[in-house]
Parts: structure tokens; C-alpha cells; sequence
């Protein structure tokens, strides 16, 4: 078992995983985390599932050799190709993905069971979503569409400009024809920085879900919830800097350079 109130290791491809991070220290401000972004790697939705694999259980050996004794894959696809080999090499810590809280509180906030889930091209091939939906709700129609573009634009800074919101109507399309959904899964952890953009291309009647909220309720509910002021310590494989200037539009206060550590995985 892991040690009591050790940091939980969280981590993504790069600063989408920062909305999960975001949401577990508001439901555990006591605990200790450690975040890794694999800067150097990113995308990982444009990757083979072997190679996105291989880059979750490198994150989680990282993780694990830091102290971290729960692990919080906060990113879509490594949530869909990772999750299984990570449970498998570290068996005595609790791993935690983002898919599943997504589907249920998707199919929590679904009337008509229409739901469309937006990620990487990896989740998407991955089908994990509609696995995750359909063990919950076996009729849900089910729409999948990736948007790539959305992890560059958000990496960029640039969720909330006139080109984000261009690319939303240009992938968007499809979910504004027919029977519309009426939920659509951010399914990929940097999308929220996007989600004003998104939100005005799909109109009010589409309720928008982001699973970093119900991960972080379902830690919460389960994890001890540690001491009185938990600090994060924050790794990346590449360009602390500009690590630390986009990690600005994601977490509530801004991160100077000299507080992120570079590493190496492998
Ligand atoms: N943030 C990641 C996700 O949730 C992936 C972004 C990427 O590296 O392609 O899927």
C-alpha cells in the first residue's frame, strides 16, 4: 500500500493535464502532487497506441520512483491505451483515468442519450468512450470526432482567439446536422481551454462535460485527504520556460520557470 499522504504523480503529454491538476487540489488542498508534462513527446494523440504505451508507463515509472503512491493519467489518450499496462507494472498504486469519470457524468447530464465526444485522433481510434458510454447506457448514439488542432492551440495559449474558434466550426460541423447531441465530452484534457470557443459554435442547447471535475470528486471521495498545505512540484521533458509561461492559462496563479525541473523519461 502506498504510504500515507504521499504526493499523487499526475500526469499528461504536456499542459492539458494542468485543468485535472487544477481540480484535484481544489477537492485535496492538502495533498501533494507532482505533475509531469512529457513536452518533449507532444502530441501523444497523433502517436501508435505501442508508443503512447510506452511513454504512460515511462511517465508512471518516473512518478512512482518520485514517491507518488496514486497515479492520475490526466490525458485522454494515454487514459485509453495506458491505463491497463500502468495497473499491470505498479500494482500497489491506485491508478486513476480520465475516461471513465467522463462517460458518467456525460451520461449523468445526457436527456436524449445523443452524445458526442471530441478528442485525439488516438482516443478516438481507441474507442474507449463508446465502450465507457455504452457499458453504462446501451442505447446511447454516439458521435466520436478528432480535433487534433485543439492540443496545438491550446499549448499555444491561444484557446480563446478568433482561430480557435474557427477550428471549432470547421470540426464542429457534423454535430450541428441532424438529431444534435445534446452533451459533448471534452474528451481530451487540453480542450477545456478551448471550451468558451466550442461553446459558442454549438449553441446553447449543448451541455459541455470535462472529466477533470469528476476525477478529482472521485479521488476525493476515496484518498486521505493529507495535510494542511499540499504543494506541487512540476516536471517536464523539454522547454521549462515556455512550460511555465502557457501553464499560466491554466492554473489559477503563474509558475516561474525555476519552479519546473527538467527530466528525462525512458
Ligand atoms: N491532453 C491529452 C489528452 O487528454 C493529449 C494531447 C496530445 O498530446 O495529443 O488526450
Amino acid at each position: 500500500m502506498p504510504a500515507p499522504n504521499s504526493p499523487i504523480g499526475v500526469f499528461d503529454s504536456g499542459v492539458g493535464g494542468l485543468t485535472v491538476l487544477k481540480e484535484l487540489r481544489r477537492a485535496l488542498p492538502g495533498r501533494r502532487m507532482i505533475y509531469l508534462g512529457d513536452t518533449a513527446r507532444l502530441p501523444y494523440g497523433a502517436k501508435s497506441p505501442e508508443t503512447i504505451r510506452r511513454y504512460a508507463l515511462q511517465a508512471g515509472k518516473l512518478l512512482v520512483g518520485r514517491g507518488a503512491g496514486r497515479l492520475v493519467v490526466a490525458c485522454n489518450t494515454a487514459s485509453a491505451h495506458g491505463l491497463g499496462p500502468l495497473r499491470e507494472a505498479f500494482p500497489s498504486v491506485p491508478v486513476h483515468g480520465v475516461i471513465e469519470p467522463g462517460a458518467a457524468a456525460a451520461v449523468a447530464a445526457s436527456q436524449s442519450g445523443r452524445i458526442a465526444v471530441i478528442a485525439t485522433e488516438a482516443t478516438v481510434r481507441a474507442g474507449a468512450y463508446e465502450t465507457a458510454i455504452r457499458a453504462l447506457l446501451p442505447g446511447a448514439e454516439i458521435q466520436s470526432l478528432a480535433c487534433p488542432i485543439f492540443v496545438a492551440l491550446a499549448e499555444e495559449g491561444w484557446g480563446e482567439t478568433e482561430i480557435a474558434e474557427a477550428a471549432a466550426r470547421r470540426y464542429l460541423s457534423p454535430l450541428l446536422q441532424g438529431d444534435r447531441p445534446d452533451v459533448v465530452i471534452l474528451g481530451c484534457t487540453h480542450f477545456p481551454a478551448l471550451k468558451a470557443a466550442i461553446a459558442r459554435v454549438l449553441g446553447p442547447g449543448v451541455r459541455l462535460v470535462d472529466s477533470a471535475e469528476a476525477v478529482a470528486l472521485s479521488l476525493a471521495a476515496g484518498a486521505d485527504v493529507g495535510g494542511a498545505a499540499g504543494s506541487v512540484s512540476f516536471l517536464a521533458t523539454d522547454n521549462v520556460e515556455r512550460f511555465a509561461r502557457v501553464a499560466g492559462h491554466f492554473l489559477p496563479e503563474p509558475i516561474a520557470p525555476g519552479e519546473v525541473e527538467l527530466v528525462e523519461l525512458g
